[in-house]
């Protein structure tokens, strides 16, 4: 049997008359960039998420980096988040010229601890803590970071907080959405994502009309009028036949989600009396399995055994984002977060999607189960 990682054709077979219809609904109306489309989209997905404001983008990437200039992030600024997370993250923080500040995970979710967080800003001295203007948790893997901690934080310290939302739209933390806590939300709808486009697109949520004003104004080369340009900008545009498909997407993301909370609960129940960790969801928490992670001492062989048997699986990270290196100059080594060391080097996430079959769960937990017990 042959088990991708996720099957998008499924997915896409399961919506293609509408999907279709949608598409033809754009060439027809020949407006390809922003337009209606993408102002409906950001409407939705502010009812969907709790916000007031939207600002579709051309990426997640662009969403992080867009945000954060929009919150006065700049050169020469800190800005502390995880090391256990994609590159994106950091690489946003870079781009625009301040520097990523570290502080390790919690062990059990895998998301950026608040309290270390906080260790690191006291072990500043004054003036390189002032330095410090945002913190940027990671809702990795579709699960929420501790929100309450993170909102004490910007009390606290005067930090703005930028969610990385971008594996977890529809994920929820005491009853409301991720990207709905900080001072701004990026979402990534990349198309591997839950809520996926057919290319590249991203979008900024916030209750700052300010925050999603600066944004639109960003997106067009910093233009509010045309040809006039307040600031130079960038074009970071989401296309309207993305926000046709994420819009008929939307509609079904609910019901995608809930399927995902099924596989992972079989996956539960199936893999407790072994010798691996399973995904832990903090009480707070209604996860979303972007990924079925577990971890596991032996993780490669597993994977290799499991790729032997047709079952793809992958390492989401294998190096943390201060091992990397472009990163070098920052003055970290091995050793200097070891809990996001440990999780590189055990993690393994498990097919999961809502099209994924009950033979096929059972197929790829007998797998896992048979190597583990051997
Ligand atoms: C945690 C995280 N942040 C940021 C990004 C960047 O999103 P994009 O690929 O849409 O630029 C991704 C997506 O891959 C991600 O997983």
């Amino acid at each position: 049997m042959k088990i991708p990682l996720l099957d998008l054709k499924a997915q896409y077979g399961s919506i293609k008359s509408k999907v279709d219809n949608a598409l033809m609904r754009v060439v027809e109306s020949q407006y390809f960039v922003l337009s209606e489309e993408v102002a409906s989209l950001e409407k939705e997905i502010c009812a969907y998420c709790g916000v007031s404001g939207a600002a579709g983008v051309a990426s997640g990437t662009d969403a992080l980096i867009l945000a954060m200039k929009a919150l006065g992030i700049k050169e020469g600024d800190f800005v502390i988040t995880s090391p256990f997370t994609f590159f994106a993250t950091g690489e946003a923080i870079s781009i625009l010229g301040a520097r990523p500040v570290f502080a390790d995970i919690d062990p059990k979710t895998y998301n950026l601890d608040p309290a270390k967080t906080e260790e690191v800003i006291k072990d500043m001295d004054i003036e390189t803590r002032l330095k410090v203007k945002a913190v940027i948790p990671v809702h990795l893997y579709g699960q929420c970071a501790d929100m309450d901690a993170f909102g004490a934080l910007n009390e606290e310290y005067g930090v703005k907080i930028i969610e990385d939302s971008a594996q977890a739209i529809g994920a929820s933390y005491k009853g409301k959405k991720a990207g709905s806590f900080g001072d701004a939300g990026a979402f990534s709808f990349f198309p591997s994502k839950n809520l996926g486009a057919f290319g590249d697109g991203g979008m900024v949520l916030s209750n700052d009309e300010k925050v999603i004003e600066r944004i639109m104004e960003l997106r067009v080369h910093g233009s509010r009028q045309m040809y006039i340009h307040e600031e130079v900008g960038y074009n970071s545009r989401l296309d309207s036949l993305q926000a046709a498909i994420l819009r008929i997407k939307l509609n079904e993301l609910d019901a995608w989600l809930d399927r995902r909370r099924i596989i992972a609960e079989k996956y539960d129940a199936a893999f407790s009396g072994l010798d691996l960790v399973t995904p832990f969801v903090a009480e707070s928490n209604k996860h979303t399995y972007h990924q079925y992670t577990i971890a596991y001492s032996e993780r490669d062989a597993l994977l290799r055994y499991l790729g032997k048997k047709g079952i793809s699986s992958r390492v989401y990270y294998p190096v943390p984002l201060h091992l990397q290196p472009c990163y070098k100059d920052l003055g970290y080594s091995i050793g200097s977060f070891p809990l996001a060391e440990k999780a590189a080097e055990e993690v393994l996430s498990l097919p999961i999607y809502s099209e994924l079959t009950d033979e096929k769960i059972e197929y790829i937990i007998q797998n896992v189960t048979d190597f583990v017990k051997s």
